[in-house]
């Protein structure tokens, strides 16, 4: 740049001027736009742009589906500035109030006995109860942290959750607050993503740090809280909740019990650093063990349109095995919905509903030790009590319909109502978080996923949610007991059965 213009004569021409200040124009929008592409890059979306996967479990990132820098720079700032403080949906407090006497003046049904698991998670917080310095230290484990204030969610994150389930807990609770407007309180709770429980009992036992995940064990205080794909898992093709539930009784009432296999059945992935899973694959013999173990190939099915992998084609066999996968998983819920004897393998984890089951009521207890001959004593007590068999199978199924939507937001009110009793501290969001709300988590979401999020929207619900009964240690201990008594029985049974022969 020196060059020519130094060859010019000392005396500035008439055209320096305009030249000087066009250049300043243009240095300056280079300096804006580098300040803007700084901004975007440091937005972190509930998609996921801008966030590394968690450290303590990696995986691949994700890509996205905007052609451009430019574009993506623009619907990051659209999505997570502009769209929120122009939401037609905001809260009319009037309204609210005359809506809180209505649902306030309804009479309203118990919730299901496993609500009672609620106090029991909240339990570590009793004494002590939930301070900002609880809240900080669990920041260590958590992917992003969610503040309700004022009806309103403001999120800020941390680390990318895999494939879209940020995304679908985050429009989860969004949908929450639709569905009891101006009911919930103001909360401060730290999410993980991520399959395995991460604070343990002895390792935590002298400040619990209250971390909501998707399951838990005995020797962790996470906290389990219903995980995305009640709201639907579109990387998978499971629809929303209650539409999924619908599709796979009416597919398991295409056979009736007397025509379905007398098999054991059980079709996933076997390669999840699951050692049950591993085991599993030892059982697969139909003559031997009575069970058909069969490998999910998601690469194979995404090519034939997962026809074969829809789960409502997956109810033909009278038995179905649950074995845990990395973790929990959430194949669960689909494997008693099909109305067959669910065979449970006993887990080590546990979600937020199924500490409400009840071997030999709802399901059969699975031993992990001896686990093919457990299988197939399985089996054979089914076949050989056939209407006792179909009758647990279907108790199971109706379980699974019992654990509608509404119950599901039932829970999630009555636990965050139940934790932010604990909170001594009145939340506020922090100043990275940003405010998420379903216009702006639609902008952000691709086609799929809109599809899915829609899908699952929810409107203000008629009636109050359930009535939660109140804390009850006795109930807790016998009900843990007896269900522990029933799986030894059983375990006990087969093992003198594979004695004897
Ligand atoms: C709130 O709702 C009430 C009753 O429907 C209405 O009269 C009032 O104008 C509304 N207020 C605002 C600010 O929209
Ligand atoms: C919890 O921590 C203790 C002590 O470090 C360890 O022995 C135990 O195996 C841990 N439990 C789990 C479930 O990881
Ligand atoms: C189980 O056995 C069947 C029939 O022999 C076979 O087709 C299937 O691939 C086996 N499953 C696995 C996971 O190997
Ligand atoms: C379903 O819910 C109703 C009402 O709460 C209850 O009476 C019934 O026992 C439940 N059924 C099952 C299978 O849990």
């Amino acid at each position: 740049m020196g060059g020519p213009i130094a060859r010019n004569p000392p005396r500035s021409p008439p055209y320096v001027l305009p030249c000087i200040i066009a250049l300043a124009f243009l240095s300056l929008s280079a300096l804006f736009l580098s300040k803007v592409d700084d901004f975007v890059s440091q937005t972190k979306t509930v998609a996921g742009h801008n966030l590394e996967p968690t450290p303590w479990h990696l995986f691949p990132p994700r890509t996205f589906s905007e052609d451009t820098r430019q574009e993506r720079a623009y619907k990051i700032i659209k999505c997570s500035y502009l769209t929120c403080p122009y939401s037609t949906r905001r809260n009319n407090d009037t309204e609210l109030e005359e809506r809180r006497l209505f649902v306030s003046s309804l009479d309203t049904p118990k919730c299901p006995d496993f609500f009672r698991f609620i106090h029991k998670d909240l339990q570590p917080w009793a004494k002590t109860r939930i301070t900002k310095d609880h809240v900080m230290a669990a920041k260590e484990h958590a992917a992003f942290r969610v503040v309700i204030v004022g009806g309103r969610i403001y999120v800020d994150l941390y680390y990318a959750c895999v494939q879209s389930r940020l995304m679908f807990t985050v429009w989860g609770l969004l949908q929450l607050l639709r569905r009891y407007p101006g009911m919930l309180p103001d909360v401060d709770m730290m999410f993980d993503c991520m399959d395995k429980p991460s604070i343990n009992r002895t390792e935590h036992g002298s400040f619990p740090l209250p971390l909501f995940r998707y399951c838990t064990t005995d020797a962790h205080f996470d906290i389990p809280f219903p995980d995305w794909s009640f709201w639907g898992w579109p990387e998978t093709n499971i629809k929303p909740w209650d539409e999924q539930f619908r599709e796979i009784k009416q597919g398991s009432q295409t056979k009736r019990w007397g025509n379905k296999l007398p098999l054991a059945f059980w079709k996933g992935n076997p390669d999840v650093d699951s050692p049950i899973r591993t085991e599993l694959l030892q059982c697969n013999h139909s003559t031997k063990w009575r069970a058909q173990i069969l490998r999910q190939n998601w690469v194979e099915e995404a090519k034939s349109g997962y026809e074969q992998s829809k789960l409502s084609n997956q109810c033909n066999h009278r038995y179905k095995i649950y074995a845990e996968g990395y973790a929990w998983s959430v194949s669960l819920k689909y494997i008693l919905s099909c109305g067959s004897l669910a065979l449970i393998i006993t887990p080590q984890y546990e979600d937020f509903f199924t500490r409400g089951l009840i071997p030999r009521k709802n399901y059969w207890p699975v031993s992990p030790i001896n686990l093919c001959h457990s299988i197939k004593f399985a089996v054979k007590w089914g076949n050989t009590h056939p209407l006792e068999a179909e009758a647990m199978g279907k108790k199971g199924q109706d379980f699974m319909e019992n654990l509608s939507m509404d119950r599901v937001y039932d829970y999630m009110f009555h636990f965050i109502s139940e934790y932010s009793k604990l909170q001594d501290f009145k939340p506020s969001p922090p100043s990275t978080a940003l405010e998420v709300c379903a216009e702006s988590l639609l902008c952000l979401a691709d086609p799929k996923q809109r599809e899915y999020l829609e899908r699952s929207t929810t409107a203000p619900s008629p009636a109050p949610p359930c009535s939660l009964e109140p804390a009850n240690a006795n109930f807790m201990k016998s009900w843990i007991e007896k269900k522990k008594k029933t799986i030894e029985d059983v375990r006990v049974m087969v093992e003198k059965n594979a004695l004897r022969r």
